[in-house]
């Protein structure tokens, strides 16, 4: 028997994660749709259609029994609208999670981004049980670093020509963050709002489908 996160609401002062929807395929496709100054930042080269990603969206939770994903919304707290999305993979090496996040243009600088993670770090510490998370960043990608910086995740290294893009190779940041210095570093941070729902299921995997791009 598997014990399993069936819904999850976690919300900060800004903005709130939740499981995604098919529905946020349309506000998501828009914000993406072109998005050089997104794009170039992430591995996947964004979605070709918003049925695509419609498709991705129809399983928010992941798992092929090697590979676990949450694909989160993240959400603006004051209006409802879809700002951004956060994925963290699970797979590898037990117990260390795999983070990626996008937030719109129009939604940026407004800490939507910084509290998305922070509380996606209190997700994976508080109540998944990781051990630690890391994000790949692209060399240069100095929002991203400032994110991770504020939510207590270090420079582990720089990883020269890590991955290919447009066939370039890509000099890689690895910023790790461990369970023990997010619980010393930010011990102040609580979110606003959290209602978790967990389910003992008998069948441990989902139905199968396509592992979605991470950041
Ligand atoms: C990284 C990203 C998620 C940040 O989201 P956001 O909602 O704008 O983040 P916040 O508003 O919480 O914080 C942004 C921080 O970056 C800083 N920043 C933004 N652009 C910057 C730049 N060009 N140079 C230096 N710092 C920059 C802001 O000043 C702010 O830091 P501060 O709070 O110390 O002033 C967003 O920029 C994004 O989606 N980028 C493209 C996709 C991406 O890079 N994903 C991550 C891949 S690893």
């Amino acid at each position: 028997m598997t014990r399993r996160l069936d819904t999850l609401d976690l919300a900060g002062a800004l903005v709130r994660l939740r499981p995604h929807v098919p529905a946020d395929a349309e506000p998501a496709f828009t914000l993406l749709a072109g998005e050089q100054e997104i794009l170039r930042w992430l591995v996947w080269d964004g979605p070709a259609s918003a049925a695509e990603l419609a498709d991705h969206y129809r399983t928010w939770r992941y798992d092929d029994g090697a590979v676990s994903d949450l694909r989160l919304a993240i959400e603006e707290r004051a209006s409802g609208a879809l700002v951004g999305s956060l994925t963290m993979r699970f797979g590898g090496h037990p117990g260390q999670g795999d983070i990626g996040y996008w937030i719109g243009r129009a939604f940026q600088g407004r800490g939507f981004g910084r509290e998305a993670l922070a509380l996606g770090a209190h997700l994976a510490f508080r109540h998944l049980g990781a051990q630690s998370l890391y994000a790949w960043v692209f060399v240069g990608n100095l929002a991203s670093r400032r994110v991770l910086e504020h939510t207590a995740f270090t420079l582990s290294r720089t990883v020269p020509g890590r991955i290919l893009k447009h066939k370039k190779a890509v000099d890689e940041w690895h910023y790790v963050l461990l369970a023990n210095e997010w619980r010393r570093l930010r011990v102040d941070f609580r979110p606003a709002h959290e209602d978790l729902r967990w389910r003992d299921d008998l069948d441990a995997l989902d139905e199968p489908a396509r592992p979605f791009p991470s950041g």
